[in-house]
């Protein structure tokens, strides 16, 4: 396929592709995907879009599994951009769209991730896979790892929703509860990583997972006919989505699909754990860990994220911002989207409407500036933050 190498997104140091590996072997950092796309360019023509298959496999030459048959697979991606003009209006703004992750497997954005990484995984020679997750990811990996035929070894805090706790039980997976952060299960999972040949699937600790969350890029330029919205707001944890559609750009610009305009990145953290939003504010190209992390909106208690200089980079580069919302305004935000549209929306992807809000007010967001939020997941995951 077009895959040329692996590069470090910090030091720059070239990896060969073909291996299974997690981080850079010089400066530890995340290691990014590099294809040839002139070769890529050949064959993945905006043409021929209109004759591939309704799932993100339609980007096939600018994803990393060489052989069709590694390729492991529920229907992810091609999640429909829904124009939502009620609460566009409530807003104040002319142009306003959310792009439904919920419509996935496993009802989340992770489950483009997983599905590369798994794919990649199966073809590369694991049996084993481990993750810590603060709960979609978990349903995610379990899934696509049942599907492939290997073992799933998840961590979670105990106090991650229900839902993601059963959902791993039930698609088979081994499933660990940890008093703890998901920063915790991780240190759990590279203790016991090596004696148990598990590989680690954690965000940005290999290099594929972003290349599924990537599609989210090339999903939204494609569905708004090629020209890039002007404003993208991401619930933002690890990152992955955000640092994956801005390496998405790049790559359609190489391909001669899109300009050089970008969005304006937007990351949006809970109050109670917004180390990406402090780092933005006090110039920081890193974010330490936020200490007592704490948020309702579970996918978004990640109080130090190893790709923050990726975010932080990209933020910038485009003229973006960081913005933290409270668990009340994002929990008084779900009935908001959802009496409007008939969304009904996970906790992480409602923080996305406050954020805009407080954007608006800052004369950060204008009125004829077109928007995308991002529903990364279902609040039916979620039922003990609605009472239920
Ligand atoms: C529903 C949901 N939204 C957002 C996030 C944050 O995603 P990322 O880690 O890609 O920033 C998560 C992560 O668990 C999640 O489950
Ligand atoms: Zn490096």
């Amino acid at each position: 396929m077009n895959v040329t190498h692996l590069e470090c997104g910090a030091c720059g140091l070239h990896h060969e592709a073909r291996r299974l590996q997690n981080l850079c072997s010089q400066c530890g950092k995340p290691l990014l995907v590099r294809y040839d796309l002139e070769r890529a360019a050949r064959t993945l023509t905006k043409e021929s879009l209109s004759r591939r298959s309704s799932d993100l496999w339609r980007y096939r030459e600018v994803l990393p599994v060489e052989r069709d048959e590694n390729i492991v697979t529920l229907g992810e991606g091609w999640t429909p951009l829904l124009s939502v003009q009620r609460l566009a209006a409530l807003i104040g703004l002319s142009e306003l769209f959310i792009k439904d992750e919920s419509q996935n497997p496993t009802q989340s954005f992770k489950a483009r991730g997983m599905a590369a990484a798994v794919s990649m995984a199966k073809e590369l020679g694991a049996h084993s896979l481990a993750v810590p997750s603060a709960g979609n990811a978990a349903g995610a990996l379990s899934a696509y790892c049942a599907r492939a035929g290997l073992e799933a070894h998840i961590f979670m805090p105990k106090d991650t929703p229900r839902a993601n706790v059963i959902e791993c039980e039930q698609t088979g997976a081994h499933v660990t509860l940890m008093d703890g952060l998901i920063t915790d299960c991780g240190k759990e999972v590279a203790r016991l990583k090596e004696t148990n040949n598990w590989f680690d699937v954690s965000t940005l600790k290999e290099p594929y997972r972003i290349e599924g969350k990537k599609t989210l890029g090339y999903e939204l330029a494609e569905q708004l006919d090629w020209q890039l919205p002007d404003v993208i707001i991401y619930p933002t944890g690890g990152g992955t989505g955000l640092i994956g559609m801005w390496k998405a750009f790049d790559e359609m610009e190489v391909m001669g699909w899109i300009g050089e305009k970008r969005p304006r990145m937007i990351t949006v953290q809970a109050a109670g754990c917004a180390p990406l939003v402090r780092a933005f504010e006090e110039g920081k190209r890193e974010a330490p860990e936020f200490p007592n992390a704490a948020t309702v909106a579970s996918g978004l208690r990640v109080p130090r994220a190893i790709g923050d200089f990726l975010i932080l980079d990209a933020l910038r580069a485009s003229k973006g911002s960081a913005v933290s919302v409270t668990d009340e305004e994002l929990i008084a935000a779900t009935r908001e989207i959802g009496a409007s549209e008939g969304l009904f929306c996970a906790p992480e992807g409602t923080a996305c409407l406050p954020a805009l809000r407080k954007l608006i007010a800052a004369g950060e967001v204008k009125q004829d500036d077109r928007v995308v939020l991002f529903n990364t997941g279902a609040g039916v995951k979620y039922l003990e933050s609605y009472g239920g």
